[in-house]
């Protein structure tokens, strides 16, 4: 039977609730040992266990529990493989069950906004509905061991530069439209346990202080059950936090506040309730997790390395093959550059695992007796200068060899938890030996091992590139898997990998600011702006290639026709036209066609990842309502989308739509108009219900004005041009309209606008 918290917390004193507030120490929540209240742990998170017991840390420096390093969100948002990161989340779930855990801190949620973020490695994608569903599916994993998650940074943490003070500025629309859906997916579709606040300020307000954020949006518009807990130190005014709706302060030290707590309850600034109200939502995690504790679970490493290795599989990416790969055994193959050896397989900082163990490709090529010699070339871990020895022992194997595949990528130094990225450069070590063997052997194949994009000078010189992002610990079998063929390809980016840096939308202010971040680049992020612009990029999102070819045909809606309420199913054939067995991706974008100011030109609504035998056809299917085609209306606090004409755009990537179909969408809906005499005559004519009061007015007024007979240098359509943008105001100083009748006719527009 459930615990009853409600009467639990009826019981306690005010210094026991108080108290309850703040964790006990960095993993811990406290106990309340008079009552019998239980203290549970949590840990970071989020692809793997990152369980301390001594010497505890914010920022993986100190040792943790052997656990298994399931790939980053990097990699596991590539495989657009909703059921892959439920089984991924199942997987955690357990462990936890098993190490006596509650809670795991994740998933980061937060959008790829610029490639430089140091963090990127740990978020899914630069695509909120993509981030969305992977974290929503990774959530109801892990959530049906009973164990709760804590989606995070809530929200607006895209940098790492001055991450715990910044104040990120930007727009509601932006935010609603870029910024949360994936917490708000999460929340609708899975329920998280918790939610953990970031650390800036979010419009001149910290996120930890917000109420807008904690509990307007979070509670009110997307119905959040759980608790809030601050990120690590990210408190503010601790009693404002209690009133916005922050439940748990982390880590420990929290004496102070718990003071402040009480002070504020006795002078009367603070109600009482709302201090019940934390601990209630506190405890009902708490005994959750404590009446549905599962005694005997195993946490089996081995076992759980296996799936590892399954998942980052399914994670990589084809970016480019002139048909090199899957490479032929049979050949002379050399392997250079360290990664081969060492892999870099997960970030730095709170989410290091301490790995049970690490697969490499030369690992795998040796346990298969693979005909491959290695050449360090360049050092894994460190970005310093080519060594002239190391480049003349690789492009001297290099010649000799039929294959070369290099193992490039970025060092923990460059892309780590806590600061950011200065460039979106490879070390340039790595750059000059790709360049110099491609010069010597055409057959060359380079693995990348990064959390976000990198520039790619060399692209065009080599004959096929695959990127493994930080695959975890099982990443080189899955590389040597792909490679060699044993499994095919079928990841597709979660991002746009730009031709360079300063063409990403957020370049110019990027850090730009220690006090201020402006994403004054609005809704334009990743492909929504490369689009727009008609901007070439190195490789879209959405991209990726197979061993084997798809074709997409046969769509089918199961209505042209939506309403607000009405949902519509989109299905469409996938065949296998080639000769091995493959997964395809299938994306669907939607488009306004009504000229509607200011939208992206595509957004993706939906994905679905099938698997193919040769020749076969299988159909799926990806459904959408009247939210998919609708932008977040400020002056209507609401989603919006005009009645008209959208197009449902498919393919296999946001630069490879082979398919489209049109709909049409009725709303009743209205957005409301300025009703006074600065509107202008175009507005009026825009919108079906005035367009017909305002063009009678309009052909009465032309008929008496200097307008009424334009001579040959103003046509009728510069005439129509001009009159549109001009407001009822100035028909009266062109003489077109007197006061009097401009008046009523403002009184008859107000009287069919409510
Ligand atoms: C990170 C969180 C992490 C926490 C605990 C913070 O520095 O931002 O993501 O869960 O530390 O390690």
């Amino acid at each position: 039977m459930a615990t009853d918290v409600k009467k639990l917390v009826s019981e306690m004193t005010l210094e026991e609730k108080a108290s309850l507030c703040g964790g006990a120490d960095f993993w811990h929540t406290k106990a309340v040992e008079r009552l019998g209240i239980p203290r549970f742990m949590m840990s970071d998170g989020p692809h793997g266990l990152r369980k301390q017991d001594e010497e505890a840390d914010h920022l993986g420096v100190n040792d943790s529990i052997k656990a298994v390093c399931f790939p980053a969100a990097c990699a596991t948002a590539s495989s657009f493989d909703t059921e892959m990161i439920g089984k991924m989340g199942e997987a955690i779930g357990d462990e936890c069950q098993a190490e006596n855990l509650s809670i795991v801190l994740g998933p980061a949620v937060n959008i790829k906004r610029s490639p430089l973020c140091g963090r990127n490695f740990e978020y899914f994608s630069e695509d909120p509905f993509l981030a969305g569903k992977m974290s929503a599916a990774y959530i109801n994993g892990v959530q049906s061991k009973h164990v709760g998650t804590s989606i995070k940074h809530f929200a607006l943490n895209n940098q790492e530069y001055y991450r715990m003070s910044n104040n990120s500025v930007a727009s509601e629309r932006t935010i609603r439209e870029i910024y949360f859906p994936a917490f708000e997916i999460s929340v609708k579709e899975a329920q998280p346990k918790t939610v953990m606040c970031s650390y800036n300020r979010i419009n001149g307000t910290y996120a930890s202080d917000n109420e807008w954020l904690l509990s307007k949006v979070l509670r009110d518009d997307w119905g959040f059950e759980g608790f809030v807990m601050t990120d690590w130190g990210a408190v503010d005014d601790r009693v404002q936090g209690v009133r916005a709706g922050l439940e748990l302060e982390m880590p420990g030290n929290t004496e102070v506040n718990d003071q402040k707590i009480i002070a504020a309850v006795k002078d009367g600034s603070l109600d009482e309730k709302l201090v019940d109200r934390c601990c209630e939502r506190i405890l009902k995690v708490v005994y959750d997790y404590h009446d549905n504790k599962k005694e005997g679970v195993v946490f089996d490493r081995d076992a759980d390395h296996e799936k590892a290795i399954a998942f980052a599989a399914e994670c990589g990416v084809l970016l480019e093959n002139d048909g090199i790969l899957p490479l032929d055994p049979s050949k002379k193959i050399v392997y250079i550059g360290e990664y081969a050896e060492s892999p870099r397989y997960q970030g730095g900082g709170s989410s290091h695992i301490n790995s049970s163990k690490v697969t490499s490709a030369l690992d795998s090529a040796k346990a298969k007796g693979r005909n491959v010699e290695y050449v360090k070339g360049f050092p894994a871990q460190k970005d310093e200068p080519l060594d002239k020895a190391e480049l003349d022992k690789a492009v001297a194997a290099a010649k000799g060899a039929d294959v070369v595949v290099i193992f490039a990528g970025l060092p923990d130094v460059i892309e780590s938890e806590g600061y950011d990225r200065k460039n979106m450069n490879m070390p340039a070590a790595q750059n000059e030996l790709i360049s110099a063997i491609a010069e010597v052997n055409k057959n060359v194949v380079v693995v990348l091992h990064n959390g976000s994009p990198v520039e790619t000078p060399w692209a065009e010189d080599v004959a096929a590139i695959l990127e493994m992002y930080l695959g975890g610990q099982g990443v080189g079998e899955a590389t040597d898997q792909l490679l060699y063929g044993e499994k095919n390809p079928s990841g597709h980016l979660a991002e746009t990998f730009p031709m360079r840096v300063q063409d990403n939308p957020s370049y110019l202010n990027f850090n730009s600011d220690p006090e201020i971040c402006n994403y004054a680049e609005g809704v334009y992020v990743g492909y929504r702006y490369y689009d727009k612009k008609m901007m070439p990029v190195r490789w879209a999102f959405g991209h990726g290639l197979s061993y084997t070819t798809f074709e997409l045909s046969n769509v089918k809606l199961s209505s042209d026709k939506m309403t607000d309420d009405s949902r519509i199913t989109v299905s469409v054939d996938v065949k296998n036209t080639g000769k091995v067995v493959g997964k395809e991706v299938v994306q669907l974008y939607v488009g306004d066609l009504n000229g509607t100011p200011d939208r992206p030109v595509k957004e993706l609504k939906g994905f679905a990842k099938v698997e193919v035998a040769p020749g076969e056809t299988k159909t799926v299917s990806m459904e959408i309502d009247s939210r998919a085609l609708s932008y977040y209306e400020e002056r209507m606090n609401d989603w919006f989308a005009p009645s008209g004409k959208y197009e449902l755009l498919i393919g296999n990537a946001s630069d490879n739509i082979t398919l489209r179909e049109e709909i049409s969408f009725e709303t009743k809906k209205i957005k409301p108009m300025r009703m006074d005499s600065s509107i202008t005559v175009g507005e009026l004519l825009a919108n079906p219900v005035t367009a017909p009061i305002m063009g009678e007015a309009l052909r009465k007024a032309m008929q008496d004005s200097p307008f009424g007979d334009p001579n040959e240098a103003v046509g009728d359509e510069m005439m129509q041009a001009m009159v549109n943008f001009m407001p009822l105001k100035s028909l009266m100083s062109f003489g077109m309209m007197d006061e009097k009748s401009m008046l009523a006719l403002l009184d008859q527009f107000k009287a069919v606008i409510k």
